[in-house]
C-alpha cells in the first residue's frame, strides 16, 4: 500500500487542515495581529518568536529559523516520517490516504501486522463478554473495582487458557502464523508454537495514533509472572511507547499535564475516577525518548512514585534522565505516594479529591534535586557543603545551558555558601544555529523573486497581469525554478504557501527553497509593497536577460544576419533598457 502520495491529495489535505489548530493542540498559542505566537518548541527561548500564520498555513521561528507546513511541523515536532505525518493529518481530517499506482515502496509495509493485532484485540474483547468462558476474568476485574464501562473504554479483553486460541482463529495460513510470531502473539519452544497469552486479562497497548501495537496480560490471581508483556517487535518498542497516551489524548481535547504512573491498572483506576491524564511506562524505567515525547505533548509532567526506597531511587533515575531536557519552560514535578499505596489503591480509598491534593503537593524537580543532595551530606559542616557542591556539579553539567540551570546553580551556591562557578553565558540551545547569528546572505534577483513568490503565492495573478515574460529568456541560475513556480501557481492559483512548498518536497532544492521562503530579506518589505517588489525584480531580470542577449548577438553580428524584425526588437529593447537604467539611476 505504501507508495508515493499524489500531490493533489497533499494540496487537499493541507486545505482541510488548519495549522493553527494543529500547532495549538501541541503548544500554547497566543494571537498576535493576524498571526499566532508561542515560545518555540525547537529551541530554548524566553520570549515567543515562533509564529504561525493562518493565511500562509506556515510556521516560522525568527529565533532559530525552524519553519514549515503542517506536515513539516508533525515531522519535526512528533518526529514522524513524511508518510506518517501525512497519515496523521489525514486521520484528523477524516480522509483515507490514497496511493499513486506507480508505487515507490516506502519501507516494509506493516499494515497486515497492525490489522492482525487489532483482530486479536477484538477477539480477546469478545472472550471477555462470553459470560460462560470468562466468568473468572469478569469476577477478577470486579474484585479490582473496575466497572464494565471503564473496561470497555480501555478495550480490556481476556485470553482464554487454551494454547491455540489465536493460532486456531488467526493462524489459518503459514503467512498468518509467521505474522503472529512477528508481533509477539505466539511464543515458540522446542520448535512448537503456541499462544503467548493464556488465561490472562488483556490490556491492548496502542500507539499515539490509536493502533494496537502490543499487549499486557495479567494473571487472574497471584502467581508469576504477574504481568506478561508483548516482547519487543518491529511495532512495539517499550522504551518509546506509553500505556494510556492515546486514551488520554482521546479523553482530553487539550492536555495540560500528564501523570506518569507505574502500572496499567493505575492508569485505568485513575481514569475511572475522572483523572484521565495518566500514562504508564511498560514495565521499564522512563527513557529520554519517553520524556521528549511527553514534554512535546504537554507543558507539565508529574511523576508518581512509591514513597519507599525503591520508589525514591526510581524517581532519582527519572530525574537524571530528565536533566538534559529541563529548560524551565516546562514543569516536571515528583509525587511520592504514602508507603504501600499506588495510584490505584489511593484513588479508590480517597477518591479523585485525595489524588488531586497529592498532585498539587508534588515537588518541583529542582526541589527534589536539592532534597536528595542535602540528605547525603552534613550541611552543618564546611566539608559537607563542599561535598554538596561536588555532587551537584556533574548534575548541573547535564542540564541545558540557560536561565533555569543558572537558577539551580545559584541555589546550590546559596546552600553551600560558596560562590557558584559561573556557567557559560546563556545562549540558544536550538539544534539549528540562530539565524540571526548567521551572516545575512545577499540574495540574487532570481532568489529574491522566488522568495517573494513562495511567501506570497497569491501574487501570481499580479505577475500574470503586469509582468512581461522576457525574464524567462534569462540563463541565470534558478530561473527554471522560478518559471516552474509560476507555471505551477498559474495552474493552481489558490495554493497557500504551505501547499506550494509541499509540492517541492521531492525537489533536490527543497530545503533551500523552504529557507528562501523565510529569508530575512522578506522581513524588510512591507506587506503592501511585496507585489511591486516582485514585479520590480522580474523587470530587472528581464532587462538583464535582454542585455545579455543583446551582447551575445552583438558579438555574433559578423557571422549572423539579423532579420529586420529581430533588429527592430533588439533596438527597441535596448532603448527601454537604457531608459530604465537612467530612471533607476535618478
Ligand atoms: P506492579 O507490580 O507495581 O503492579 O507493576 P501493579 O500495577 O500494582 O499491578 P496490580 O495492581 O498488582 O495489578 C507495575 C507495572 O510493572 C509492570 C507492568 O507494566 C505493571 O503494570 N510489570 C509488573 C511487569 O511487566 N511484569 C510483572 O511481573 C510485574
Ligand atoms: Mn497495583
Amino acid at each position: 500500500m505504501a507508495g508515493r502520495i499524489p500531490p493533489e491529495f497533499i494540496d487537499d489535505l493541507l486545505a482541510r487542515t488548519d495549522i493553527v489548530d494543529l500547532v495549538g493542540s501541541r503548544l500554547q498559542l497566543r494571537k498576535a495581529g493576524k498571526d499566532y505566537q508561542a515560545r518555540c518548541p525547537f529551541h530554548d527561548e524566553k520570549t515567543p518568536s515562533f509564529t504561525v500564520s493562518p493565511d500562509k498555513q506556515f510556521y516560522h521561528c525568527f529565533g532559530c529559523g525552524a519553519h514549515g507546513s503542517a506536515i513539516g511541523f508533525l515531522m519535526e515536532y512528533d518526529r514522524l516520517p513524511f508518510r506518517e505525518a501525512v497519515e496523521e493529518l489525514a486521520q484528523r481530517a477524516g480522509v483515507p490516504v490514497p496511493d499513486a499506482g506507480d508505487a515507490v515502496p516506502a519501507g516494509p509495509d506493516h499494515g497486515p501486522l497492525y490489522a492482525l493485532l487489532e483482530r486479536a484485540a477484538t477477539l480477546y474483547r469478545e472472550q471477555l463478554r462470553d459470560v460462560q468462558r470468562a466468568g473468572r476474568a469478569v469476577e477478577y476485574l470486579k474484585s479490582r473495582g473496575l466497572t464494565g464501562e471503564i473496561a470497555a473504554a480501555f478495550d480490556l479483553g481476556y485470553a482464554p487458557p487454551r494454547h491455540d486460541f489465536l493460532m486456531s482463529t488467526l493462524g489459518a495460513t503459514a503467512e498468518q502464523r509467521e505474522r503472529l510470531m512477528t508481533v509477539g502473539l505466539l511464543a515458540e519452544s522446542d520448535g512448537r508454537r503456541y499462544d503467548r497469552f493464556r488465561d490472562r486479562v488483556m490490556f491492548p497497548i496502542r500507539d499515539r495514533r490509536g493502533r494496537v501495537i502490543g499487549f499486557g496480560g495479567r494473571l487472574l490471581g497471584d502467581g508469576k509472572p504477574k504481568y506478561l508483556n508483548s516482547p519487543e517487535t518491529p511495532l512495539f518498542r517499550k522504551g518509546r511507547e506509553l500505556y494510556g497516551l492515546f486514551e488520554a489524548q482521546k479523553a482530553n481535547r487539550k492536555l495540560g499535564s500528564l501523570l506518569i504512573v507505574e502500572g496499567y491498572l493505575d492508569v485505568i483506576a485513575l481514569a475511572q475516577f475522572g483523572i484521565t491524564n495518566a500514562v504508564a511506562t511498560l514495565g521499564t524505567a522512563t527513557t529520554a525518548d519517553h520524556l521528549q515525547q511527553l514534554l512535546r505533548t504537554v507543558p507539565e509532567l508529574v511523576f508518581c512514585f512509591d514513597g519507599d526506597r525503591a520508589g525514591r531511587s526510581a524517581a532519582w533515575k527519572a530525574l537524571e534522565t530528565a536533566l538534559p531536557l529541563v529548560t524551565g519552560h516546562q514543569s516536571i514535578r515528583f509525587l511520592f505516594l504514602p508507603e504501600g499505596e499506588d495510584p490505584d489503591t489511593l484513588v479508590r480509598a480517597q477518591g479523585a479529591e485525595g489524588m488531586h491534593r497529592l498532585v498539587d503537593g508534588a515537588i518541583p524537580l529542582s526541589e527534589f534535586l536539592f532534597d536528595h543532595l542535602t540528605e547525603q551530606v552534613d550541611m552543618t559542616s564546611i566539608d559537607g557543603r563542599a561535598r554538596l557542591g561536588n555532587l551537584a556539579k556533574p548534575l548541573l553539567d547535564r542540564m541545558p545551558v540557560g536561565l533555569y540551570r543558572d537558577l539551580v546553580a545559584n541555589r546550590i551556591a546559596n546552600l553551600t555558601g560558596l560562590t557558584s562557578t559561573p556557567t557559560p553565558k546563556s545562549r540558544s540551545t536550538g539544534r539549528r544555529g540562530s539565524v540571526a547569528s548567521q551572516r545575512p546572505m545577499r540574495l540574487s534577483l532570481v532568489a529574491q523573486a522566488i522568495a517573494l513568490l513562495l511567501d506570497h503565492p497569491e501574487l501570481v495573478t499580479r505577475v500574470v497581469e503586469q509582468a512581461d515574460d522576457r525574464w524567462r529568456r534569462s540563463s541565470n541560475p534558478g530561473i527554471d525554478v522560478l518559471a516552474e513556480l509560476l507555471n505551477m501557481l498559474s495552474a493552481a492559483p489558490g495554493l497557500t504557501k504551505a501547499a506550494l512548498l509541499e509540492r517541492w518536497r521531492e525537489h533536490r532544492h527543497f530545503a533551500y527553497l523552504q529557507r528562501l521562503s523565510v529569508d530575512s530579506f522578506l522581513r524588510d518589505i512591507a506587506e503592501e509593497d511585496v507585489g511591486a517588489e516582485l514585479i520590480g525584480a522580474l523587470g530587472r531580470l528581464s532587462e538583464e536577460a535582454v542585455k545579455a542577449e543583446h551582447s551575445r548577438r552583438f558579438n555574433l553580428r559578423s557571422t549572423t544576419d539579423w532579420s529586420p524584425e529581430e533588429r527592430a526588437r533588439l533596438e527597441q529593447e535596448a532603448r527601454v533598457a537604457r531608459r530604465r537604467g537612467e530612471d533607476s539611476a535618478d
